[in-house]
């Protein structure tokens, strides 16, 4: 359902129950990043109509993720601050094509593939912190609905504007190349390290 061509790993998740704290923090700032992400194609793309209301809903939802992991932080204690991000995004966007229209295709398509993995994380997060932290698992499993439906309104946004097909086939090669960016950790954890 999600068209992730890998699974996250073992190691992953060791060291993300080991670092929670961190991965909370960092988690605030991938929400405010996916609403900047849907904020920036309604700045880029004006002309496509069908786009405006979707993404700005989109947006909105993301801030209201952002406001709700940053509640979270604060009942445990945590201070939100800045933090070295992962270089999972980056460098997943970096196979964006530079040229039109080629470009919002692959923007939008990095775009659901990063909510894709988002939610695979989360439904792994909200099945290990079931037993020890049974706040927080519920608080990813409300989620990660959420991300899941961001990741198909991309895909069905597309498909009003490019041929199913190209945007099949395209999905198909930025899931590759996704399982191969995120199989190189960082050295730091993060959502997508
Ligand atoms: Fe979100
Ligand atoms: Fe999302």
């Amino acid at each position: 359902m999600l068209r992730l061509r890998s699974s996250t790993s073992p190691e992953w998740v060791e060291l993300a129950l080991r670092n929670m704290d961190e991965i909370l923090i960092d988690h605030a700032h991938c929400e405010k990043k996916a609403a900047s992400m849907a904020i920036n194609l309604l700045f880029r793309y004006p002309e496509y109509l069908q786009l405006m209301r979707p993404l700005s809903e989109l947006a909105r939802e993301e801030l209201r993720h952002f406001e709700q992991v940053l509640t979270i932080l604060d009942g445990r204690g945590i201070q939100f601050r800045r933090q070295k991000p992962s270089t999972y995004a980056g460098r997943l966007v970096q196979n964006a094509r530079n040229n039109e229209p080629e470009r919002m295709l692959d923007i939008m398509l990095c775009a659901c593939l990063i909510e894709a993995r988002s939610c695979e994380r989360m439904t792994i997060l909200a099945s290990e912190l079931r037993s020890n932290e049974p706040e927080l698992a519920r608080f990813y499993r409300g989620l990660l609905a959420c991300e899941a439906r961001h990741h198909q309104i991309y895909v069905d946004l597309l498909d009003t504007i490019y041929p199913k097909n190209d945007v099949r086939e395209r999905l198909e090669e930025l899931s590759e190349l996704e399982a191969r960016v995120i199989a190189v950790p960082d050295a730091f954890p993060r959502f997508h390290s």
